[in-house]
Formats: structure tokens, C-alpha cells, sequence
């Protein structure tokens, strides 16, 4: 079955296919899941409020993380320009993780202590009214979409399953929490919740 030529042997083609998917959800995927009892004891995340998780979904479904990184490395140029570097505990609650790999704009991992949500508003509305400069799109629109909240529910069972602790009392509640709410006041509840959580963490 094997020619003598590799690049002609569709066998050969398969076999190192498999082996390089492999290797690649070796180191990619398998550590994701991998959430050992002490990074869940030290971490400092908390999980998001129904609101925010609404607001999340807005951030995937608008593309955001396509532009932003939410991933500051340990290196001093990073972290004083982003704050307060990523540990391993940080993301035990986020699926997927928004990492992303293009900075088109800045990284938002501490962006929750930057701005006043009214900022937030101003600039997801025509971002040139605070940043002149800027070359990021405007979302007016997220103004006027509202919420209804029907599968809020479920996503939080979903994530329960995958160990974020959301109780019963919490579900039940969501989803008056999200409906009604535009989907721009979610996102923005969404970016205020982010570093919040490892605040109180200075160390770099
Ligand atoms: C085409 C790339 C692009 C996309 C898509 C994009 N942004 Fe931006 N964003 C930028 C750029 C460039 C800046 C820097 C200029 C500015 O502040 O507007 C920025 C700045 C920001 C800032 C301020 C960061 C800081 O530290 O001052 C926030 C918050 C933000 N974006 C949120 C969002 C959200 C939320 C979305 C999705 C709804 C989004 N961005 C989509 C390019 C993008």
C-alpha cells in the first residue's frame, strides 16, 4: 500500500493527518477540561450572573472576540499595559474561552475597572464619540434588540453540567433577570463583570 513517493500515498497522508489532529487536541483541547480540585479551591472567578452570561453570548454572537484578546501574558509590557497577568484558575467557568488570538483592539481581560457603564454606552454606540480615532464598528443596534430570555435556562444547565455552580433557586429566577433587557445593557454587563473578579489579586 505504501508508494515510494510519501506524498503520493494516500495512506501515509491519513495516518500523519490523524496523528497531527491528535497532538493538536492533546495540547489544545485536553488541558481546557482539565480542572483539577486545586485550581478550582485557589481560583478567584466567580461565576457570571444570568445578566452577564445574556451579555457574554451578545459578545460571541457580535463577533467582539474576533478584535479583542481577553488573555494578558506574563510579561511586563503586557501587563502594564493590560493589567493584572491570566492565571490557570481564571477560567474555570468560561465555555468556550474567549482567549481569542488578534488584537485588532485592546485586550479586555481587566476591562471591568476601566470604564463607567456610561462610557460603555457612548462608545458601543458610535465608539468615534470617545474615541475619535477609532477604527472599531459601531452597534447601535444592540440598543434597540431586547432579550426574551427563553433559553437562558437551559444554558445554565448546560454550564452547570460542565461544573459552574449555579443553583436551582438561581435558574428558576434568570430568566426574569434577562428578559426585556436590550441586548447592548447585557453586554455592557458583561464587560463591567470582567477582572472584577481577581481584583483583589495584585499579584503579577
Ligand atoms: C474590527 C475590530 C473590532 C471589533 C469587531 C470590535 N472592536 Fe472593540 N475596539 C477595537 C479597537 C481598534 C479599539 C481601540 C479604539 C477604541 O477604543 O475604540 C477598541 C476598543 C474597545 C474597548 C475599549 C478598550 C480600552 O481599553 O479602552 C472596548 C470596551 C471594546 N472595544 C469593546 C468591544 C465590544 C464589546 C465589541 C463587540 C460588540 C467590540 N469591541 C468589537 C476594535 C474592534
Amino acid at each position: 500500500m505504501l508508494s515510494k513517493d510519501f506524498t503520493q500515498s494516500v495512506f501515509i497522508l491519513i495516518i500523519s493527518t490523524i496523528v497531527v489532529a491528535s497532538f493538536s487536541i492533546l495540547v489544545l483541547i485536553v488541558p481546557n477540561l482539565v480542572r483539577t480540585d486545586e485550581i478550582i479551591a485557589t481560583s478567584l472567578a466567580k461565576p457570571l450572573t444570568p445578566l452577564e452570561l445574556a451579555g457574554r453570548d451578545v459578545y460571541i454572537s457580535e463577533g467582539c472576540h474576533v478584535c479583542h484578546t481577553q488573555m494578558v501574558r506574563g510579561i511586563e509590557p503586557e501587563v502594564k499595559r493590560n493589567g493584572r497577568a491570566n492565571k490557570e484558575g481564571d477560567d474555570i467557568y468560561e465555555f468556550p474561552n474567549l482567549w481569542g488570538s488578534k488584537r485588532t483592539g485592546p485586550d479586555l481581560t481587566n476591562i471591568g475597572r476601566k470604564y463607567s457603564e456610561q462610557w460603555q454606552r457612548i462608545h458601543l454606540m458610535n465608539p468615534r464619540k470617545v474615541v475619535p480615532t477609532s477604527i472599531m464598528p459601531a452597534y447601535p443596534w444592540l440598543f434597540t434588540q431586547v432579550l426574551s430570555g427563553d433559553d437562558i435556562e437551559s444554558k445554565m444547565r448546560v454550564l452547570r453540567k460542565l461544573g459552574v455552580p449555579y443553583t436551582e433557586n438561581e435558574i428558576d429566577k434568570a430568566r426574569l433577570q434577562v428578559k426585556g433587557v436590550t441586548k447592548g445593557e447585557a453586554l455592557i454587563q458583561y464587560l463591567q463583570s470582567l477582572g472584577n473578579d481577581t481584583a483583589s489579586d495584585q499579584e503579577h
